[in-house]
């Protein structure tokens, strides 16, 4: 089972970045965390990192055919970007928004994320972890073939 770890701008100055926020690992760490995850539960990750917005657009369409899942953390990008609420839904595979930090504690900019709409779950404020709790939601999400859509069931 083939997923996609995507990370969008500024991601690569994890570690570096605001430590007090966003912690001491860096984004080969977090890279790390999820290979040995991925690898307990039989998955193939893809991990990517741009600082772009129409590369993340590309990887997201690219999902749509190469990828069962995916994991986002789509950055500043999730507070204002349509072309990425677009890939999503174009996508046609669960995507679980991931963010590190707890959005909603921040700036009243950051709580906003136009993507969550459209995402399959949100994970935000857990750190790092937040990436490997995502693999195992979309673990269960992919392995359960009967699986419901979302999490609004009765
Ligand atoms: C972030 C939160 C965003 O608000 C911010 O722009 C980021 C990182 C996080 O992982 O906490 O770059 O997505």
């Amino acid at each position: 089972m083939k997923v996609f770890v995507l990370n969008g701008p500024n991601l690569n100055l994890l570690g570096d970045r605001e430590p007090e926020i966003y912690g001491t690992q860096t984004l080969d760490d977090v890279e790390e965390m999820c290979r040995a995850k991925a690898s307990e539960l039989g998955m193939d990750i893809d991990f990517r990192h741009t600082n772009f917005e129409g590369e993340l657009v590309e990887w997201l369409q690219d999902a749509r055919t190469s990828a069962a899942g995916v994991v986002l953390n789509p950055a500043a990008l999730g507070h204002y970007s349509l072309a990425l609420v677009d890939a999503i839904t174009a996508a046609q595979v669960p995507v679980v928004e991931v963010h590190i930090s707890n959005i909603y504690a921040r700036e009243d900019w950051r709580s906003k994320s136009v993507i969550s709409p459209v995402a399959y779950g949100v994970i935000s404020g857990l750190g790092t972890q937040g990436y490997v709790l995502a693999l195992e939601a979309l673990n269960v999400v992919l392995s359960d073939e009967g699986g419901d859509e979302g999490g609004d069931d009765e």
